[in-house]
């Protein structure tokens, strides 16, 4: 009988991580293991992915079918090694097959409020992830990392060769990572890891069974505007933060894709971390590479705003106000690479994105916390 490859998903409580274990359980080829301290999250996110996944199953689902529809979760700090290695010992030397290290702290705002508390949880409990891989022999990785490594582009759309020059503490412990984790892959070449640069991953599973539930109110504008729509954020105004850069609008342009392309896009990166894999051929240099995920479609904050009224119903008003420190007018994705290499795509557009947002939040108008 085939068996399931462990995959441990690290954050895998949270918008992308929950998303991510929607796709491995999909495949039926992989045993998902779970680390979130739910800093940013609930475990009901996790419950309802396995309910999900046990829906779609066939009538003549396997036991390792219905297997790979559990997950093995850990309320665990990776700031906290010895929580980290209880995880691995589980499992034992080579128990684990590959890791997918998706959490972090995001809020790139408060990452200039709060620097320390960004670079210790997201470079130096990735430092304690990797070490414990190591000592594991677990030497295989996938990385969330994000456009903002980019700071402000000097080339739009931005190419995987864009010198990497991020300006807040936030994108600084991406950047850092990012290198620690390519400086392991040069040292060693028992190790192989793909950095995935996502761009705005937005929308929802189509069920709207899971979804994005940040705690607190919502940082990113996407789920804010879902908030208002649903009446849990009050703001009677949305501030729209500058509309004199050189955009078509004025507005900041970001590139929006589907949580579930985006999602699907880890399943790509660990088959290329796989014996057979095209993009680590015996003789590459190192065993690193990193890509963006994106659409290659910018839209502006204005036009967000329209998809989403359209999806609502609701109407929305909005305020120009100053520049907000920090913004870049335009980050657009060359995402050819990823498309070549990995046989990525996110096809899935604006509309559909906002309707998969609405139709998760106006089902679920409290999120996971109604449970
Ligand atoms: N959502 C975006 O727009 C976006 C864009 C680019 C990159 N990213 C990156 O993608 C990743 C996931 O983002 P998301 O939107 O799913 O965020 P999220 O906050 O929903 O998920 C992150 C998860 O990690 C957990 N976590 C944080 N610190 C932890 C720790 N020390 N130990 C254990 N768990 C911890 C949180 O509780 C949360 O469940 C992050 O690395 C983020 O930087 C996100």
């Amino acid at each position: 009988m085939a068996s399931l490859k462990n995959v441990l998903v690290t954050g895998g409580a949270g918008y992308v991580g929950s998303h991510v274990i929607y796709v491995l359980q999909k495949t039926r080829r992989y045993k998902v293991i779970s680390i979130d301290n739910n800093h940013n999250s609930l475990s009901a996110a996790l419950a309802r992915v396995s309910q999900l996944s046990k829906s779609e199953l066939p009538a003549d689902a396997t036991e390792i079918d219905w297997l790979s529809t559990e997950i093995d979760s850990h309320t665990c700090d990776l700031t906290k090694p010895e929580q980290i290695r209880a995880v691995f010992e589980k499992y034992g030397k080579g128990g684990i097959w590959g890791v997918i290290h998706i959490a972090a702290y995001k809020a790139v705002g408060e990452s200039t409020e709060i620097p320390l508390t960004y670079y210790a949880n997201n470079v130096s409990a990735s430092i304690s992830l990797l070490q414990i891989m190591d000592e594991f022999d677990c030497n295989r990785i996938v990385y969330s990392s994000s456009a903002t490594v980019y700071g402000t582009p000097p080339i739009i759309p931005i190419p995987e060769t864009t010198r990497l020059q991020a300006d807040s503490p936030y994108g600084k412990t991406k950047v850092m990572t990012e290198t620690i984790i390519e400086d392991m892959c040069r040292a060693d070449k028992k190790w192989c890891a793909l950095s995935l640069r996502y761009f705005n991953p937005a929308g929802a599973h189509p069920s709207g069974m899971i979804g994005e539930e940040p705690r607190g109110r919502p940082g990113n504008l996407l789920p804010l505007l879902a908030h208002m729509a649903v009446g849990r954020v009050k703001d009677a105004v949305l501030k729209v933060f500058g509309n004199d850069y050189p955009t078509p609008d004025g507005t900041c342009v970001r590139d929006y894709l589907h949580i579930m392309d985006l999602a699907s896009g880890h399943v790509l990166a660990l088959n290329a971390l796989g014996p057979d894999s095209a993009v680590f051929p015996s003789d590459a240099p190192a065993f690193f590479k990193a890509y963006n995920l994106g659409k290659g479609k910018g839209v502006s904050v204005l036009q967000i705003v329209e998809a989403m009224r359209k999806a609502t119903g609701f109407d929305y008003k909005y305020e120009i106000i100053g520049r907000r420190g920090g913004d870049v007018p335009d980050l657009t994705a060359d995402p050819t690479l990823a498309e070549k290499e990995l046989g990525f795509t996110a096809p899935a557009d604006l509309e559909t994105m906002c309707r998969d947002l609405w139709n998760f939040q106006s089902k679920h108008p409290l999120g996971y916390s109604e449970q």
